[in-house]
């Protein structure tokens, strides 16, 4: 193989990569490069940086587009909330024609957002 070839293979290869991390990123990368505390505080900020109320309503503000959040945590009988990390997880494993994005959230950020979730839902 001459240099160039190589060159060429090494570009494309880096192009791959590069794709595959921005379509699929994989949990392990997302888990390092969105690391956050998980804390309800951290949770508030992250509804706000996604933009969840252009669809939810939540702590009573937003959209109605999409189910009210206000109440979730207290409607289900699961102590561990498993479906709703599902949901945050990959929302079309729950439901193949959503609407709701994949927001390739961390394990993290899902904690935080649950967490504040749980809080608002608690305060009431
Ligand atoms: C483009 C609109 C849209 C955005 C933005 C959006 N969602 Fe959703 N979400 C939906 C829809 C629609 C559903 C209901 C699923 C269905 O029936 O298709 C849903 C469902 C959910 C559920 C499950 C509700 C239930 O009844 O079990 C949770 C939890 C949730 N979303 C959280 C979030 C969070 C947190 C964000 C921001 C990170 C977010 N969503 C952003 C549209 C959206």
């Amino acid at each position: 193989m001459t240099t160039k070839r190589i060159l060429i293979l090494i570009g494309v290869l880096a192009i791959l990569l590069v794709g595959w991390f921005v379509l699929a990123p994989p949990r392990v990368w997302l888990n390092m490069t969105k690391s956050v505390e998980p804390t309800a505080a951290t949770g508030a900020q992250l509804i706000e940086q996604y933009e969840c109320r252009a669809c939810h309503r939540i702590a009573g503000q937003g959209a109605l587009k999409a189910p009210s959040l206000d109440g979730i945590t207290l409607r289900s009988s699961d102590p561990v909330h498993v479906s709703l990390r599902l949901w945050l997880l990959d929302p079309r494993a729950v439901k193949g024609d959503t609407a709701m994005p994949n927001f390739r959230l961390s394990d993290s950020e899902i904690e935080a957002i649950l967490a504040y979730l749980i809080e608002t839902d608690q305060s009431k």
